[in-house]
């Protein structure tokens, strides 16, 4: 490969690198953060180049890129080897690695020993799943300058628990136990928190409740302070069952650049998801 073809290589307008103190203006502007996952270094150039906010180096990987029916078989190992894929590619994104099943769940030092590893192989923050619970290990890890995106309501990895993919926060109850989960997390430290399947009442509450802390949503409506989406669902590449709240974005688009930068457009002005896509 020539060095023109590398895939580290940008020709777009270098921009000013997304960091945690960026992120929080966004934030506290009202301005959309933008979220996606990558797993490569290409993907991840793209990405940036189309203006995305952030990179998530998602355990989804296990299922779109490994085969697997869940995030569960996914590593520390496969989640350092793709970390350093996208950091390596990434110039600007701020870059989210997600820790995997297992690598946090034994006590603090495990999850700091994990997060390490992470921030080392090019991640700026990382990403770990479960409410309550997971409370002392965010405190410990941001106490130690490691930030911390949280993620709430649909929690892949606890799939065997919760017996399948499946909408969250649907009862009053759910949902305030979504809110209170959410204020101990931001109490704790944690700078973003993803929030899957959900009906928009549940996310928007959790949102409007938390000051510091953004909210991701990833299928819980639009009223959060930024959207997720996993880069094969929304390019239309993946196999099997797509959840209903993905839009194809590549749809009517020349290249997968422009579908990217579709995706950035449409967050940034709060048009995606609608109340059609999203629906719960
Ligand atoms: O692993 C992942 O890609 C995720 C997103 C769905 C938020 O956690």
């Amino acid at each position: 490969m020539s060095a023109q073809s590398s895939p580290t290589q940008s020709s777009a307008p270098t921009r000013k690198a997304i960091t945690l103190p960026r992120l929080r203006d966004m934030h506290s502007a009202g301005e959309k953060i933008t979220m996606l996952t990558a797993y490569d270094a290409t993907f991840a150039r793209v990405a940036d180049d189309a203006g995305l906010d952030c990179l998530l180096i998602g355990d989804s990987l296990g299922m779109v890129l490994q085969g697997y029916s869940s995030t569960v078989p996914v590593t520390m190992a496969d989640m350092a080897y793709h970390t350093r894929c996208v950091a390596a590619g990434a110039k600007t994104a701020l870059i989210v690695g997600d820790l995997p099943y297992g690598s946090y769940h034994e006590g603090v030092d495990q999850a700091y020993r994990n997060a390490c590893v992470l921030m080392q192989a090019g991640a700026h923050m990382v990403k770990l799943e479960g409410g309550g619970w997971t409370v002392p290990v965010v405190e410990y890890l941001t106490a130690r300058a490691i930030p911390v995106c949280a993620h709430l309501g649909l929690t892949p990895q606890s799939v065997h628990a919760i017996g399948g993919y499946r909408i969250q926060g649907k009862d009053d109850a759910g949902a305030a136990k979504l809110k209170f989960d959410a204020l101990a997390l931001e109490a704790a430290g944690a700078s973003l928190c993803v929030l899957e399947l959900m009906p928009s009442a549940a996310s928007n509450a959790v949102t409007a409740a938390c000051k510091h802390m953004a909210t991701i949503g990833i299928g819980a409506g639009n009223g959060t302070a930024g959207q997720v989406l996993v880069l094969h669902d929304m390019l239309g590449i993946t196999s099997g069952r797509v959840p209903r709240f993905v839009k194809n974005f590549l749809t009517g688009q020349p290249s997968v650049a422009a579908a990217l930068a579709a995706y950035v457009g449409e967050v940034k002005a709060g048009t995606f998801p609608d109340n059609v896509l999203h629906g719960y």
